[in-house]
């Protein structure tokens, strides 16, 4: 109601006005009450919101990159959010108070990246219901070219439901290109969230972009839908003569301004007259320095070999086509980011353990600490057969020691006794130094095969860490975890 002095007002006014300027003030007065209807609708998107947990599984750090640019986005709505990777969860971990985001990739042959197999196991053995109440969204990374195309989020999603969970919005399930469509598919998320708990904010500020440290590259270059072209510089069978074996350096030129860095990989797309109709293509760490050796990238392949049924030897297909290439050759490729394997920065001691091709990614790793003059220490762990065949880039090790790019190396070659000795042998043989390093800030990487290999190493790492601080194996187990989930321990195992 007015009050007896504002009601005069009104008079006075109302008085003085043509038809016109009546039908102006309705209308004037109609915006005002909309916008005081507006103004209650920012006292809803004030309503509570319920916390927002986003886990990713990943193998090369694709997920964990979107990952983080879901979370900022989140944050800009005014939620609280977090994002941590499955390594040790469990499915009691998940509450349904708390908006959950599933950002998983797949693998192997349909299969989620290692770090998410024991929840995915633990989950497939819960009982239903465990998750009713759970409002959740599952985005997949995946490549249309497997057969099986992103199997882990789709089993996931279903896992969810069978649990009693209910996703508030579908699961999106993107393909190589992820990169140009995951902004559209951040905004709808955050939407979608809003409008399951009443709330209407937007995101404010940019959100769509990569945080400084993740920079997802797209484009020509970087997925399998836009390789470039490169020529083979140079070919060389790493493995002498008396080898078992054949593994190839190649180093391929290229002109396209694409960018690499230290831990990426190379996709090498196989030509259709050489791929039986297989044109999955195949990666390989990339063992150049993108400052030592610029528009170049390094390649270094073991020839894959097995016995056929009549006894013939068979090859792999791409290792086979890459052995197979000379000089001038052209080739397509293209970069794999990984954001999970970076370079440490300069100030910090890294311990390298790289048996076989997995040696491929030190060889990057030491030319660009080389070239840019960082002051940490590098440490390498090496291993194949036998020394006098299977030593490779022998002498660049060496040329490296001298000059001091290169300050401790440790050589298991398994056959040149009558005992077998692996690199775990040699980590624990050195286990008091190993710790020392780690203690005062060293970051250990881990390439090359994943079975048995990065499962032995991993073992070695946990026996040395309970015998060198008088852990319990499970303090242990636990103590490399935190390394892992703290990026102090990087894998690239394949
Ligand atoms: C991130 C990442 C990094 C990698 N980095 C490297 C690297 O630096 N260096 C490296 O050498 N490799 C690396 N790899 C492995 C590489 O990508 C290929 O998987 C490897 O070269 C085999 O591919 P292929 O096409 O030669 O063999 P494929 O044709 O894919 O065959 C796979 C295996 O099966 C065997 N096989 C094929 N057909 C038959 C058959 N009919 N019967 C029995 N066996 C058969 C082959 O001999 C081979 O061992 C990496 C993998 C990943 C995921
Ligand atoms: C060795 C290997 C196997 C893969 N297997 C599959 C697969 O079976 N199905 C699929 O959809 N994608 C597959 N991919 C593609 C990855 O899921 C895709 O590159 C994804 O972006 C990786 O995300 P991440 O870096 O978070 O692990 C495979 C990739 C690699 C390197």
């Amino acid at each position: 109601m007015l009050i007896k002095n504002q009601q005069e007002l009104l008079e006075q006014l109302l008085g003085s006005v043509n038809h016109e300027q009546e039908i102006w003030l309705a209308g004037y007065m109609q915006g005002r009450i909309g916008s005081f209807d507006a103004a209650a609708s920012v006292c809803v998107s004030n309503v509570e919101k319920p916390p927002v947990m986003i886990y990713f599984a990943t193998e090369t750090g694709n997920s964990r990159g979107l990952s983080l640019q879901v979370m900022k986005a989140i944050k800009a709505a005014g939620y609280k959010v977090k994002n941590s990777a499955f390594n040790r969860l469990k499915a009691k971990d998940i509450t349904p108070d708390t908006l959950t985001i599933f950002i998983v990739s797949t693998h192997g042959e349909g299969d989620p990246p290692e770090s998410a197999v024991p929840f995915f196991e633990d989950i497939q053995s819960a009982s239903d219901g465990l998750f009713s109440g759970l409002n959740y969204a599952v985005a997949g990374l995946g490549d249309s070219s497997y057969e099986i195309f992103c199997g882990a989020a789709t089993d996931l999603d279903k896992e969810l439901q069978r649990l009693g969970g209910k996703s508030f919005q579908a699961s999106l399930l993107f393909d190589v290109d992820y990169a140009s469509h995951s902004p559209a598919w951040i905004e709808k998320t955050v939407k979608s969230m809003n409008d399951l708990v009443g709330a209407n904010t937007s995101i404010t500020g940019e959100t769509s972009s990569s945080s400084e440290e993740f920079v997802v590259r797209t484009g020509k270059g970087y997925t399998r839908l836009e390789p470039v072209k490169g020529v083979i510089k140079q070919i060389m069978n790493l493995n002498d003569i008396d080898s078992t074996r054949q593994t190839f350096h190649v180093e391929i030129e290229y002109e396209d301004n694409i960018v690499y860095t230290c831990g990426d990989a190379a996709g090498i797309m196989v030509p259709d007259e050489k791929n039986n109709g297989d044109s999955t293509p195949r990666l390989y760490s990339i063992s150049s320095s993108p400052s030592y050796h610029e528009n170049e990238i390094h390649l270094t392949v073991a020839l894959a070999m097995h016995k056929n049924k009549n006894g013939s030897t068979g090859y792999g297909m791409c290792s086979k086509y890459l052995a197979e290439l000379q000089e001038g050759d052209n080739i397509e490729f293209y970069i794999h980011q990984n954001q999970n394997f970076n370079l440490a920065p300069d100030d910090k001691d890294v311990i390298m353990i790289g048996p076989g091709t997995g040696v491929a990614p030190f060889r990057s790793f030491i030319y660009e600490r080389s070239e840019r003059g960082s002051d940490g220490r590098n440490w390498l762990f090496f291993g194949n057969q036998h020394m006098h065949c299977d030593f490779f880039y022998q002498a660049e090790w060496q040329e490296h020691l001298a000059t001091e790019a290169l300050h401790r190396v440790d050589l298991a070659f398994s056959r040149d006794q009558d005992h077998k000795i692996y690199v775990q042998d040699r980590l624990k043989e050195k286990a008091k130094d190993v710790m020392e390093w780690i203690d005062n800030g060293a970051i250990l990487y881990l390439c090359g095969t994943r079975d048995p290999m990065s499962k032995d190493v991993d073992q070695a790492l946990i026996d040395i860490i309970a015998a060198q601080k008088s852990f319990s194996s499970e303090e242990a187990t636990d103590f490399l975890a935190d390394l892992e989930e703290n990026d102090r321990y990087l894998k690239d195992v394949y």
